[in-house]
Formats: structure tokens, C-alpha cells, sequence
């Protein structure tokens, strides 16, 4: 008598699943890299046993930063293969970049630039986002549309930074791009005079530590902007995404607005939930290490990004990973930033860090549910970004993009292990219960036990369309 073949090519038994909404336990059934059946006692020419473990849909982080340059001879510490190995690592199958417009280039070579950074590169899933700093008449004519139909339809614009920095005019003439072509605004809310303003007198004052960085850009600066950025958007009619949120004032500013009926979505990350500008005391120049903007405020502020998170004020966490290397003159400690806080380069790691932080944080210590958590890190990114539901959920049809959690595993977050390609992790020494096991891209394992198992170029780009 001949057996009959397994109907699949890996199952994954006696996990227990979580989605945004339901739990459940039954096997998972994979096919030619898609979920094809839900089930029990399936079969499987491969199979991995998850009893005991969580079976979740893998993080998506809709918010790093890769090889994107910052001026001054300043170097970004991850390449596509370093930042997405550590994501692999750390549960995530799908990553979202940027693509940055440097000024008086087009954007379409933009993109060309990043995709050919990437091809080739990458362990996890990969979808690009814009970011525009020069909206000239053909960018916006032109160039804008033409991107969106072709898979880019989100955009980040900046309040802030030199260089960056669109005027409220120049957002609006975007928003009225995002609302003909049904695209996503993101803004970076942060009020640029204000900071200028107060960087100047800080540095007259002789207070160019690190620790300054925070002073110069207090609450009320993001407050303002965010507050402004929503009333634009509302002018313009068009969703926004309000990104790394880090205070009571602006989420209020956010929950406002959403209570009104308008289409605002919020975004926090882990450095506004466990760090705060006391990190930025660092003897010698150890501060720059957590120097990014919004920099981390308060216990207050912390308490408050969790209540956004467990109300539903913000969609989704990501990491804004934007990596620096710290002892290098090239990255955090350049001759210059060693000056003063001004020029040392804003952002920190945490494309690794992101999900293991919020599971035991959030999860082991009761803060937020598992359900909660999947929408957050995974199912909420895949619907606003337009990813969903090939990305972000486990339901037959969908990618089979995978994490496996061991929600007892207790371990010391250390820098070695998260494998990115920076020199230092801001979230050194936290003890973590709960950690994924295995992550699993398009049914293939591509890190297993803090082990990478994947194969560099297996990431794929994905278009998006909202
Ligand atoms: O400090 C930060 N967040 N740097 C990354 C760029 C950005 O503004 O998101
Ligand atoms: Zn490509
Ligand atoms: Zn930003
Ligand atoms: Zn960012």
C-alpha cells in the first residue's frame, strides 16, 4: 500500500495562536510560503512542534532607518543585510524603510538608490515608504503619483532638522497629493524655531552636553507641531500618521482629534516607554548613546504612551531604529558632536529590541493582552501601510510570516545578541521574559534560537497599495 505525500510542506503543531483578535490552538498548515490550511492533525514534510510557545504573526516594523546618509561624514551603522538580520532575530518578518529624497535629486532616483542598496540583502520582507524634503512642481505633479500607483504610498514629511524641513505650505501642497492619490502622510512633529531658538541659547549658555539635546526640544515643541500637523491634515482632508510620539500632550492632541472623527493615527516606540532623558546624564559624552527626537521625557510621559498603546490612541509601535555607532567619529562621536550636542546624529537602535521589550513589558507584565500586542507590532501596521492581509495576520491565504515566542524565557537583552551592526544597544541590561524562538518568512525559517538560519537575498520587496 502507498502512503499518500503530506498535503504540506511544514506544519507547525500545538502552538497556541494569536491574532489581533482571537486566540486558539490548532496546526497551521503551510504551502508554497502561504497558510493553506488551519487545522487539526495536519500533516507536514516537515514539521515544527511549538507546544508551550505562542504562535504569533511575525512583527512587522513599519518605522527604521537603513544606509540612509546624515550628513558630515556621518555613517549609519546597518546596511539592508545587517539591519534585517537583527530584525529576523528579533521576530520581525517585514520591515518598513525609507526611501530619502536628498535635495535637488527626483525622488524616483531615490527609490532606484535604495532598492539597489537592498537587492540582495535582505533576510526579512521588505516595504519602502518616501521621504520627501524638496515637493517641487514635478515631484509633486509628477513624480508623487506616479509612485504611489507604483507600491510607495506613504510618505514621511519633517517639521524639523536642517535640510529636512518642509514648510506648513510645502505640507500641505503634499497632502494634497496623498488625498488625490489615497496615499499616507507621516509627520515628524517637532516645532523646528523653537528648537533653533533654544539649541542657540542652551549653547551661549555653555550647555552643550548631550543631556542638553533633551532641553532643546521639550514637550511643548512636539505638542505645537503635532497639534498643527493635525490641523492641516484636517484643512486637507487626508489621513496622517503622527509618528514616535512620546508624551501625554501630543497623544491627548491625537486622541482629540480622533474623538472629532478624524482620520489621525499615532505611533510610539520602546525608547518612550523605558528610557527617559535621565539616560542622557551619561558621564563623558555616554548620553549621545540615547540622543534621538523626540528624545525620552519622563515616568509621566512613559505612563502615558502606554495608555495610548492600551486605548488604541496609537495604532502601531515601531522602533525608529536609526542606528549610529557610538565610539566612532563617524557616528555618535564625531569631532564635532563632542562639541556639542548639536551635531551629534539624532536616532538609536531597536529594530532587534522592539518586540522583546513590549512582550515582557507589556504582555508578561500585564499591561497590555496578547491580542493587543499582535496588533501593535504586526496586524495594525499591515492595515494602515496596506500590506493586509497578505502581511500581519495568520489566516489562510496570508504569508506564512511567523514568530514562535517562548513567553518564559528569561534572558538579559545584551547588545552581542541582537546581531545589528551597531556597537552598543541603549537597552543594555534589561532583564526580558519572553523572547521569539523562531521566525519564519514566507515559510522559511529564517532565525531559530538566536541563530540566523536564513539566506541573505531571501527578503523580498514588497509593493503596497492603500
Ligand atoms: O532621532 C530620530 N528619531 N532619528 C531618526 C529620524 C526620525 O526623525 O525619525
Ligand atoms: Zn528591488
Ligand atoms: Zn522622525
Ligand atoms: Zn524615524
Amino acid at each position: 500500500m502507498s502512503e499518500r505525500p503530506p498535503a504540506f510542506d511544514l506544519v507547525v503543531r500545538n502552538g497556541r495562536i494569536a491574532t489581533a483578535a482571537d486566540v486558539f490552538a490548532c496546526d497551521i498548515g503551510i504551502r508554497d510560503g502561504r497558510i493553506a490550511a488551519l487545522g487539526e492533525g495536519l500533516a507536514g514534510r516537515e514539521e515544527i512542534d511549538a507546544t508551550g510557545k505562542w504562535v504569533l504573526p511575525g512583527g512587522i516594523d513599519s518605522h527604521v532607518h537603513i544606509s540612509q546618509p546624515s550628513g558630515e561624514g556621518i555613517v549609519m551603522a546597518d546596511d539592508f543585510a545587517s539591519a534585517t538580520r537583527s530584525a529576523a532575530l528579533g521576530g520581525n518578518t517585514t520591515v518598513l524603510p525609507f526611501c530619502m529624497q536628498e535635495s535637488g535629486t527626483t525622488l524616483r532616483s531615490a527609490v532606484s538608490a535604495y532598492h539597489a542598496k537592498a537587492e540582495g540583502e535582505c533576510y526579512v520582507d521588505v516595504s519602502f515608504h518616501l521621504i520627501i524634503t524638496d515637493p517641487s512642481e514635478s515631484v509633486l505633479g509628477q513624480e508623487l503619483p506616479a509612485l504611489v500607483a507604483d507600491g510607495y504610498p506613504s510618505f514621511k514629511v519633517f517639521m524639523t532638522y536642517e535640510g529636512l524641513a518642509l514648510t506648513d505650505r510645502q505640507i500641505l501642497e503634499v497632502m494634497e497629493v496623498a488625498r488625490q492619490t489615497r496615499a499616507l502622510v507621516m509627520v515628524h512633529a517637532e516645532n523646528y524655531d523653537i528648537i533653533r531658538f533654544l539649541t542657540d541659547r542652551l549653547e551661549q549658555d555653555g550647555r552643550t552636553a548631550p543631556r542638553y539635546h533633551a532641553a532643546s526640544r521639550p514637550i511643548i515643541a512636539e505638542r505645537e507641531a503635532t497639534s498643527r500637523a493635525i490641523s492641516l491634515a484636517e484643512l486637507s482632508d487626508v489621513p496622517l500618521m503622527v509618528v514616535h510620539v512620546s508624551n501625554r500632550e501630543a497623544m491627548e492632541e491625537i486622541r482629540r482629534a480622533q474623538a472629532k472623527g478624524l482620520k489621525i493615527l499615532g505611533e510610539t516606540c520602546p525608547q518612550y516607554l523605558v528610557l527617559t532623558a535621565a539616560d542622557l546624564d551619561g558621564l563623558n559624552m555616554e548620553g549621545a548613546k540615547y540622543v534621538c527626537s523626540p528624545p525620552p521625557r519622563d515616568p509621566a510621559s512613559q505612563e502615558a504612551c502606554w495608555e495610548g498603546l492600551q486605548q488604541g490612541v496609537f495604532a502601531t509601535f515601531s522602533s525608529d531604529h536609526c542606528p549610529f555607532r557610538y565610539d566612532d567619529p563617524q557616528g555618535k562621536l564625531t569631532p564635532k558632536g563632542r562639541t556639542s550636542f548639536r551635531w551629534v546624529p539624532n536616532g538609536i537602535p531597536g529594530v532587534g529590541a522592539r518586540l522583546p521589550i513590549l512582550f515582557s513589558e507589556g504582555v508578561v507584565k500585564g499591561r497590555i493582552d496578547i491580542n493587543r500586542f499582535v496588533a501593535v507590532t504586526a496586524t495594525n501596521h499591515a492595515k494602515v501601510y496596506g500590506l493586509y492581509p497578505k502581511k500581519g495576520t495568520i489566516a489562510v491565504g496570508a504569508d506564512a510570516d511567523i514568530a514562535i515566542w517562548d513567553p518564559e524565557l528569561t534572558r538579559t537583552l545584551t547588545h552581542d545578541a541582537l546581531q545589528d551592526g551597531s556597537d552598543y544597544t541603549p537597552y543594555e541590561g534589561m532583564e526580558i521574559t519572553g523572547w521569539p524562538v523562531l521566525t519564519m518568512v514566507r515559510g522559511r525559517v529564517v532565525a531559530r534560537d538566536g541563530v540566523l538560519t536564513g539566506a541573505k537575498g531571501f527578503g523580498q520587496h514588497v509593493p503596497r497599495r492603500l
